[in-house]
C-alpha cells in the first residue's frame, strides 16, 4: 500500500502552499531589513520543509537555527507536557528572532517557546506559522505571520506526521481516520 493511500483528501494542493509562502515571504521581506540581522529559528521537525521553501524567498539577510520542542506523546492529542529536545546553537540577545513554526495547534508548543526565548532577551520576537488550527486553542498567543487557517481535522504531509511518517508528502493532506485508530 502507498503512502499517499492514506489520504483522504488533498486539503491544501501544493501550488496553493507555495503560493501562499511567496507572499509570508513577501511580508518578512517588508518588515526587516539587512541590519536587523534576521535568524529565523526553526522549530523541529514539522517546520523543516516550510523554512527551507520561506528561505528561498527571503531577500534580507538572515541566518538559521533549530529548536526541537516535543509536545505530544505518542497519541493523536496533546499531552500539554513540553520538553526541548534540541535548544539553539546561537546566543539571541539583541537579536531579531522569527519563529518559523509548521502549526499551532493548542498553542502551548509556541506559548512555551515565546516565553522561554523572550528570557534570553532578544531584541524582538515574532512568530510565523504555516499553519493554524484556532478551533483547537488552548493558550492565547500571537501569531504575526499566518499561512492558512485550518479545520479541526488530522492534517498530515509538508512537515507533518503520524508517527513520523507522511512528512514528505508535497501537500498537506487529511489522514484516513481509519489510519490513526487503527480501524
Ligand atoms: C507539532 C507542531 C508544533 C506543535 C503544535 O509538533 O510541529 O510544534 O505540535 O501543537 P500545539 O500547538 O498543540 O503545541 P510535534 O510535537 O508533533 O513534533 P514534530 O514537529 O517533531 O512532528
Amino acid at each position: 500500500m502507498r503512502l499517499r493511500d492514506d489520504v483522504d483528501r488533498i486539503l491544501i494542493p501544493e501550488d496553493v502552499l507555495q503560493a501562499r509562502i511567496a507572499e509570508l515571504a513577501a511580508e518578512i521581506n517588508v518588515t526587516y531589513t539587512d541590519e536587523d540581522r534576521l535568524l529565523l529559528v526553526c522549530v523541529l521537525k514539522g517546520a523543516f520543509m516550510f523554512l527551507a521553501d520561506l528561505m528561498r524567498h527571503l531577500e534580507i539577510r538572515h541566518e538559521v537555527d533549530f529548536m526541537e520542542i516535543s509536545s505530544y506523546g505518542t497519541g493523536t492529542v496533546s499531552s500539554g507536557v513540553v520538553r526541548i529536545l534540541l535548544d539553539l546553537a546561537q546566543n539571541i540577545e539583541d537579536r531579531h528572532v522569527l519563529i518559523v513554526e509548521d502549526i499551532v495547534d493548542s498553542g502551548r508548543t509556541l506559548d512555551y517557546i515565546t516565553r522561554n526565548l523572550h528570557t534570553r532577551g532578544p531584541a524582538s520576537l515574532r512568530v510565523c506559522t504555516l499553519l493554524s488550527k484556532p478551533s483547537r486553542r488552548e493558550v492565547e498567543i500571537s501569531t504575526d505571520f499566518v499561512g492558512f487557517e485550518v479545520p479541526d481535522e488530522f492534517v498530515i504531509g509538508y512537515g507533518l506526521d503520524f508517527a513520523e511518517e507522511y512528512r514528505n508528502l508535497p501537500f498537506i493532506g487529511v489522514l484516513k481516520s481509519e489510519v490513526y485508530t487503527g480501524s
